[in-house]
Parts: structure tokens; sequence; C-alpha cells
């Protein structure tokens, strides 16, 4: 996992040392509203922060003299290996941060050989992303209504998707403030404001927002639902949104019963809950708060991973995300049983200014620090992190 020379470092990416370096370049290369849209927290930002500080609580034991020397940080999930532990999470909206930013973000994980995973508020057709990606992994939102559950897993087979993400912790849209305070509501009112924004941010007028409007006119919800979805400005978008209050288990089971591929939930914190996906027949699950982006004051991601992968046991895929940053917090995670490990905000600002080349950067940095952690804590492979008791020997409480 060397890190490419300078040289070839993306000019958007240059002396971004480490992820948390994009969130302040971000901010200057974006209007606002879209920054605010993508950085933005619930209520008081309390789950956002408690998904960080939570990393604080846990601390390496480091063991010394392993002979390290050919360090391998790669895992296997589903039936594929992947280069490193960690992949991208799904975020709406991509294609308003970066020209592309959806296939921006598949393509970069595709070129460090792991995954990215589709958001189901993209505003690039699943089918375009499927096979200009190449992606294999979709995140939908369901509705609570069994046909219209049956046609869209329809719609995700047919483009070829390997894994179905179903997020379940939006039953309504969390209360972002800094998204009423800015006016970046949908349907997205093109206000004078905005404009001026655009004129002050030539960069991303020019080279994201023109260039969309160009070559594929109004963005569009493009996989809500089966069929085109309506543009971002449109008046009646909040139909589209409708339904996912009555989503439940019963719904689920739909879907399981019409997806052959691996079926994931995401936004699982309870042990109870986890037990009852399996039961549905869930093969994995991602335990997340959502980033900090919906409920407020809420358990942080890594508290609530053991009780998770004590209740499940050694051999169900359980994935985490939210507040992750570091190669330290990637290891803590898998050191306190996940299996792989998502990253959202970060690698949507290293799309938004620099493309793939800013994605596959960021891969790269965050694969050294996971791979420079991995050498001073004494691990060779991934596969010694826990015990088959699912006890890390690396990490004191
Ligand atoms: C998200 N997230 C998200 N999750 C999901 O399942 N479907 C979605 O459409 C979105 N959209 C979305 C947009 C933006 C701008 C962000 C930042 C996040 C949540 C995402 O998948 C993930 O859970 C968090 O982003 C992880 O936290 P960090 O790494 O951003 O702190």
């Amino acid at each position: 996992t060397a890190i490419p020379a300078r040289q070839n470092v993306p000019r958007g990416m240059r002396g971004v040392v480490s992820l948390d370096d994009l969130e302040a370049r971000a901010r200057r290369h974006l209007p606002v509203p879209i920054f605010g849209y993508i950085a933005g927290q619930a209520e008081s930002g309390a789950a956002y922060t408690g998904n960080r500080s939570a990393f604080e609580k846990y601390l390496f034991s480091p063991n010394v003299l392993r002979g390290t020397k050919d360090r391998d940080q790669s895992v296997g999930l589903f039936g594929r290996r992947y280069s490193r532990p960690f992949g991208i999470a799904p975020m709406g909206l991509s294609a308003l941060a970066a020209y592309d930013g959806d296939i921006a973000l598949a393509n970069g994980a595709y070129d460090r050989d792991t995954v990215a995973i589709l958001s189901a508020t993209s505003l690039t057709p699943l089918e375009r992303v499927a096979k200009e990606g190449p992606s294999h992994w979709f995140q939908a939102y369901f509705p609570g209504d069994h046909d219209r559950v049956r046609a869209m897993v329809e719609r995700i087979a047919a483009a070829g998707f390997e894994t179905l993400v179903v997020t379940v912790d939006v039953p309504v849209n969390g209360n972002r403030e800094i998204d009423k305070r800015n006016r970046f509501v949908t349907p997205i009112e093109p206000t004078p404001k905005l404009f001026l924004q655009g004129a002050t941010r030539p960069a991303w007028s020019f080279g994201t927002a023109f260039k969309t409007l160009m070559r594929h006119g109004m963005p569009r919800f493009a996989n809500l639902d089966v069929g085109e979805g309506p543009p971002i400005v449109a008046r009646n978008i909040e139909r589209s949104f409708s339904g996912r209050e009555a989503f439940a288990w019963e719904h689920l089971e739909t879907a399981r019963k019409h997806w052959k591929g691996n079926l994931v939930l995401k936004g699982v914190l309870r042990p109870d809950d986890a037990i009852r996906a399996l039961d549905v027949g869930c093969d994995g699950l991602i335990v997340s708060s959502h980033g900090g982006r919906q409920l407020d004051s809420m358990i942080a991601p890594l508290d609530a991973l053991p009780g998770i992968r004590a209740a499940v046991g050694p051999n169900v895929p359980v994935l985490i995300d939210s507040g992750l940053r570091r190669g330290t917090e990637v290891l803590k995670a898998l050191a306190l049983g996940a299996d792989f490990a998502f990253v959202g905000r970060p690698f949507l600002y290293a799309a938004a200014l620099a493309g793939r080349p800013g994605v596959t950067r960021a891969f790269d940095i965050l694969s050294e620090e996971v791979d420079r952690n991995m050498a001073m804590i004494g691990l060779q492979s991934l596969s010694g992190i826990r015990d088959a008791n699912g006890n890390s020997h690396f990490v004191l409480h």
C-alpha cells in the first residue's frame, strides 16, 4: 500500500494528508447549501459528535516483535475479496456536489478493488452506474407497499447488482437545521442566493453544475422507485418519497422473497433487531447512525457493535459506518466486531474536489494509515484482529 508519489496526486487533493483535511477544502469549493447538506447533522449534533468521540474510549494495546513485513489488509465479504476493509457509504445527491458524482465514487472504489454503495436518492439511473461504475451494491429506501417493493427489487436485479442494502433508519427525514437555514429543501428552489453562490464558486459552477445541465439536463431522483423519478425542482416531489413510514418487517420479507442476492439491513443498532433481521433472512447488517443525520442523541454505532456481534455470532457479516476517518478507527471497529467499514462524507468531498482520481487518492490515504497502524499493533493480516470468541487483544475498554 505504498502511497503514490506527489506528482500523481490530483490537483484538488494536493496538500490533503488525512481525510479530516477534506472538509475545509470542500467548504471553499462548494456552494454553501450543498456543502451544508453533506456536512449536515441532526438537531443538536450530539449523534454526529458521539459517533466520533466513541472511538476515543478504546485504545490499542499493541504487540511487538511479531514480524509484520508482508502486511495484508484485504478482507473477504460475500464471496468477494476486497483489497481493504472499507468502502464508500451510500450518499444521495452526490451528482450535485461532483460531476457524475455517483460514477466517480463507483469508479474510485473500483480502481482500488473495493466497493461504493449506490444511494436510492442518487441522481444517476442505477442502470448507468452499474455499467459505467461498475457498481455491484445498491441501497434502497422501500415504501410500505409489497408491489412497489417487488417491482423495485426486480429493477435492481435486472441491472446486475449483487448486494442490496435496505436502509431502515429513515422512516422520516432527519431534522437537519442547516438545510432549513440554507433553504436547501426539496423541491430545490433556484433562488438568487444559489446563483450568487455559484458565481463565487466558478470551479463548481462550470465543472459540475453547468456540465451536468448541458450533458444530462435537470437532475432527477432516478432510483427511488421504478421508472424515472421527478426532477429535483419538481413541486410534487414529496409523493416520490411517500410510504417510507409504513415500511415494516413484512415488507422486508417481500424484498427477501424476490431478491436472490445478498440482503443487508442498514441502520440496525440493537441486538433484538439484528436477530429479527436474520430471522427474515438478511445476510448481513450495517450498524449505523446514518452519520448522525437522523435521530439526535443516540448510541454510537461503535458502542452498539459488540452487543450486536455477540447476538449474531461470529459468522454473520456485520458492517459499520458513521464517523470513521482514521486507520486506527477502522481497526478499532474491526477489533470490536465489524468485518468491514464504510466511510461517507470524506469520499464525497474528495469526489467534489477531484473526481474519480480524488476518490482513489482518499482510499490511498486511509489504506496507508491502516497499513502503518497494523505494523505498529503487530498485525500481519486482519484475520488476527479478533479471536474465535470475538475478543480482541488489541483494545482496552
Ligand atoms: C448519507 N447517508 C445515506 N444513507 C443511506 O442509506 N442512503 C442515502 O441516500 C444517504 N444519503 C446520504 C447523503 C449524505 C450527503 C451523507 C453525508 C450521508 C448516510 C451514509 O450512508 C452513512 O451512513 C454516513 O454518511 C456515515 O457517516 P460518515 O462517514 O459520513 O460520518
